[in-house]
Formats: C-alpha cells, structure tokens, sequence
C-alpha cells in the first residue's frame, strides 16, 4: 500500500493565481485538496468538483487554524493589503502563526525578487514573512516570482497607440514571468515531497529591457514604438496626470527604479529545475496578444 498522498490547501483561492492553481491541482488529481478564501461563495465549481472549500480571512488567526486543520501543504498567496501601516506583513505572520499552531508541514509563499534589498516600498512585507517563516519550526518553500508579463499589457497596448512607451528604468529590465508559470511553479512546489527549506527565483528565460520591450512590440504590433526613459519622478508625474492613483504610479515608478538598479533579476534556471518546462519568454507572450496589440487605433508609421 502506498502512503496517501498529503492533503495540499491553496489559500486566496479566488483571486487570478489561487484559482489557476488550484484548476492545475485538479487536472493533476492531486490532492485531497482544500481552498481557503475570504469569499466562500465564489468557490462554488471548486466544490462541485471536490474540493473542500473553507472561509478564511489573514486578519483572523482562529478562523485560520480552523481552516488549516488536516493539511499538510500550504500555497500562501500574499495578500494585496498594500498600506503603510504594515497590514501584509501583520496578515501574513498572523497566517504562519496559524500553520504552526495547525500542524501544517510546510508552506509555499509567494515572495518577490531580492526582498532584501530593493527600492520597492512593499519589500519589506517579503522580507519580514520570508524571516518569519525561516523562524518558524515549518518547513518551507520560497518562490520569489518576477513581475508578471501579464502586466506589460496595460502600458504596452497604450505605447502602441502613442508611439511611445515612457519609463524610468534606463537600460535596466526585468526577468518577467508569466502568472500561469508563476501557478505552474506553485504546483510543482506544492505536489514536491521536497521538504527542505528553499528559495526559488522563478522568472521568465530573460531580462528584458524597457527598449527591448519596445522592438519586440514594434515587430508584433506593426507599427513603431520608440521608448521615452524619464527620471522617476516625472514618470510617476507623467502617470498621475494621464489619470493613475498616486500609489499605483508610485508603485510603478518604484518598478523602474528596481529595473534600473538590477533588482528584478538576473533570470534564472529555478523555474525550470522546479517544473521541467521552458519559461514563456516575453516575445511569445507578446505574439500571443499580437490582436490586443494590433487593435489599438494608433498612427500606422
Ligand atoms: N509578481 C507580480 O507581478 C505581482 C503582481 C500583482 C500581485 N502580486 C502578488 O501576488 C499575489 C497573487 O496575485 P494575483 O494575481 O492572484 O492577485 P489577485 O487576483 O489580486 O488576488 C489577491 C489575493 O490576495 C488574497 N487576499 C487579500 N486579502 C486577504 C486576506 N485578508 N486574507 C486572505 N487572503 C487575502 C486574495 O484571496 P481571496 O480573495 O480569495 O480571499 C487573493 O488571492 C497578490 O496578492 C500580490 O501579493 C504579484
């Protein structure tokens, strides 16, 4: 006989990345699998096909140790409490806290590039759950995932309107990664018997800079783009004024600054020591979307 395979718990399992990874658990029949969210009603297809579906709110400990009983491995999304007074990282300890206390063997949190030093206001939250969990007596599994490809469409789709795509990052880029690679590498991490303590930096197969991005969208789109670089204020200025909250726009800013100062990279081979796939470089992302791209009513040069 062999042992039964150990019960895997997605937290935040209704936003983009808990919901795609648990969809990848079921088609894997891993498993037995439970969903915890803060909306219970919006899991209803997940129970339908089997999966135990329970309320759980990080601002609440005792709701989390209820919710964590009976599972082993456990996907920390982290949460987008983006504020000054510390929230995340309060919300994240608080669910760590609960893991411990619920027998929870190990957890995978999903972190960000070089937390420890980067100029991005929210590093911090990273930092402080990724010693937290060190701390611990877990065991645990760190995936720094790089910034989202999936992001590039927001700036990208107006630049081909405009013909320009303005920035702060110089010559500095990112190792972008898909979401669906992000949830690839959290299923590897979850159905893993690994249960020693790692980091993974999971990005896409490059960095790519803000004036690569512009050639390859040039060569998608048809139509020419040329990259505007800007000292970070005046991009975060630039942003606010074509109508972005002050936060998002600083968040962005902050962004292009890590780019330029080399934080959101180098790209590296985890993803694929992890899953044994090849990362969606961002020119196959870009070819994808070529129809979002294409559309944008923009000059044809
Ligand atoms: N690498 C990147 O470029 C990038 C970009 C954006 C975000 N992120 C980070 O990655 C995470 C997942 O990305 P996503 O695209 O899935 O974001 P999303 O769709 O906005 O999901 C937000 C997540 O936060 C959870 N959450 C918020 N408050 C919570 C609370 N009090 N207790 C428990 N869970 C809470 C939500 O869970 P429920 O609603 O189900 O409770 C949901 O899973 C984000 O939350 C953020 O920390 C990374």
């Amino acid at each position: 006989m062999g042992e039964q395979n150990p019960t895997i718990l997605v937290t935040g399992a209704s936003g983009h990345l808990g919901r795609r990874v648990v969809d990848l658990l079921l088609e894997a029949n891993a498993g037995p699998l439970i969903a915890t969210t803060r909306h219970p009603e919006k899991l209803g297809d997940f129970a339908k096909r089997g999966v135990t579906v329970r309320k759980a709110d990080f601002n609440d400990q005792e709701s989390l140790v209820q919710a964590f009983g009976g599972a082993q491995r456990v996907l920390l999304i982290s949460t987008d409490a983006l504020d000054a007074a510390g929230t995340r990282l309060r919300q994240h300890r608080t669910a760590i806290a609960a893991a411990q206390r619920a027998g929870v063997k190990q957890v995978v949190y999903t972190s960000m590039p070089n937390p420890e030093d980067s100029p991005i206001s929210f590093a911090p939250d990273h930092r402080g759950t990724e010693e937290t969990l060190a701390n611990s007596q877990l065991g645990w599994t760190i995936l720094r995932n790089n910034w989202y490809m999936d992001y590039l469409l927001m700036s990208l789709v107006p630049a081909v309107t405009h013909g320009k795509l303005y920035g702060a990052a110089g010559n500095g880029g990112a190792a972008y990664v898909t979401r669906e690679d992000c949830a690839l590498a959290a299923v590897a991490a979850l159905t893993s018997s690994e249960s020693s303590n790692r980091v993974y930096n999971i990005t896409g197969p490059t960095v790519v800079s803000n004036e690569e991005l512009v050639k390859l969208v040039s060569q998608v789109s048809g139509r020419a783009v040329e990259y505007v670089n800007l000292p970070a204020q005046d991009f975060k200025a630039g942003l606010v004024r074509a109508g972005l909250p002050e936060g998002f726009a600083q968040i962005l800013a902050e962004s292009d600054l890590a780019k330029l100062q080399g934080k959101l990279g180098p790209a590296s081979q985890d993803f694929q020591t992890l899953t044994g796939r090849v990362p969606v470089s961002v020119a196959e992302f870009l070819t994808a979307h070529k129809d979002e791209l294409s559309a944008s009513p923009g000059k044809v040069h």
